[in-house]
């Protein structure tokens, strides 16, 4: 065993050990990182009293600050809804007008409208409201019950054809097929008429006989024009926006037997908040009304 002495090149001391007369320095460890690894020791066990840290059977040692990041999170939480109730007070007591001329609430709404439609109204109507067949675009200004916010409101309420709500929108078009009210003949009469109404190339007699039936028959749902009518929930005839059919074969077919396509009520699952920006938010969609004066 050879003893510590002192190097005299470097001045360092020697550890003691030798193998062949070589020696090793015992050089000591730089004063900043002693220091530096003195400090984080005394910050973890600063730490470990002052926040939950460790383990138990049930959660962990609180520690003396008593922090805890759900706590916050909650807190968090709460504010932004304190923040959002002050503005779900405000749609339900203005009217849909009003909602409408207050530029920070119509944008509250219409986001508000947005997240309640993805969840509610996309898989029948597209998440982007674009609809599909059977299921009306809602972006657009061809409106089968009125695109101003009111009758937005009503259909998103009530529903179309829902008998569970006394006041649903009801417009059964009649089967006129099915029931025999139009023979078969009447029947290709008036799809040709349709045809025709539409811009669509159809048989050239057929539509002079067809117009005396839908005068009969379909004008008091789908107006003398067949420009539709919002009463009745009577679809637009003369466009190329369709509910379900476009074709001569896909017409009579609706003919003889309606689809009656329906829309759920809304009253009762929903809070009047959610509808009134449901209804704000379908309006700024692009295609909504203004009332008439
Ligand atoms: C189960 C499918 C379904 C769901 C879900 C649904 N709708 Fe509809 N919606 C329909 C159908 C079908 C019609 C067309 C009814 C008809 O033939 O008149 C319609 C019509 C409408 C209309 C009337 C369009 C017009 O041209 O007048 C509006 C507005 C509307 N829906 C909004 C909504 C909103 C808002 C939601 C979500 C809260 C929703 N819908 C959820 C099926 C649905
Ligand atoms: C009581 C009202 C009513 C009467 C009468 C009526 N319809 Fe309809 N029609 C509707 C409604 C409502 C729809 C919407 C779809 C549905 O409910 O099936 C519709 C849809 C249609 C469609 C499909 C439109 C589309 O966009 O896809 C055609 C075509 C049509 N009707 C033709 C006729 C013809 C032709 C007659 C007369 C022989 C007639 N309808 C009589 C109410 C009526």
């Amino acid at each position: 065993m050879a003893l510590r002495k002192k190097d005299e090149i470097s001045g360092t001391e020697t550890t003691g050990h030798e193998w062949d007369g070589i020696t090793e320095l015992d050089t000591p460890m730089p004063r900043w990182w002693l220091w530096t690894y003195y400090a984080c020791i005394a910050f973890a066990l600063g730490y470990v009293i002052a926040y939950p840290a460790w383990p138990l059977v049930r959660g962990a040692t609180p520690g003396l600050l008593g922090y805890s990041s759900r706590v916050e999170l909650l807190k968090e939480v709460d504010t932004a809804h304190a923040a959002q109730s002050a503005q779900l007070d405000k749609v339900k007591a203005l009217s849909l007008e009003d909602i409408r001329k207050d530029a920070d609430l119509l944008q509250f709404a219409v986001a508000g409208g947005r997240a309640a439609f993805r969840i509610n109204c996309s898989q029948c109507h597209g998440s982007g409201a674009a609809g599909g067949k059977g299921y009306p675009n809602l972006n657009d200004d061809d409106w089968l019950w009125g695109g101003t916010l009111d009758q937005i409101h009503t259909t998103v309420q009530h529903g179309v054809r829902y008998i569970a709500d006394p006041e649903t929108r009801q417009s059964p078009m009649p089967a006129f097929g099915a029931d025999a009210i139009l023979n078969p003949e009447q029947i290709d009469d008036v799809a040709d008429y349709v045809l025709k109404l539409s811009g669509q190339a159809s048989d050239p007699d057929a539509p002079l006989r067809g117009a005396t039936v839908y005068a009969e028959n379909c004008a008091a749902c789908h107006g003398d024009a067949g420009e539709g009518k919002q009463e009745f929930g009577g679809p637009r005839l003369t466009d190329a926006i369709t509910l379900y059919v476009s074709d001569k074969a896909s017409i009579v077919a609706q003919i003889n037997k309606p689809r009656q396509g329906v829309m759920p009520a809304w009253s009762s699952r929903l809070d009047e908040a959610t509808i009134k920006q449901l209804a704000v938010y379908v309006h700024s969609l692009g295609g909504g009304e203004m009332p008439v004066p």
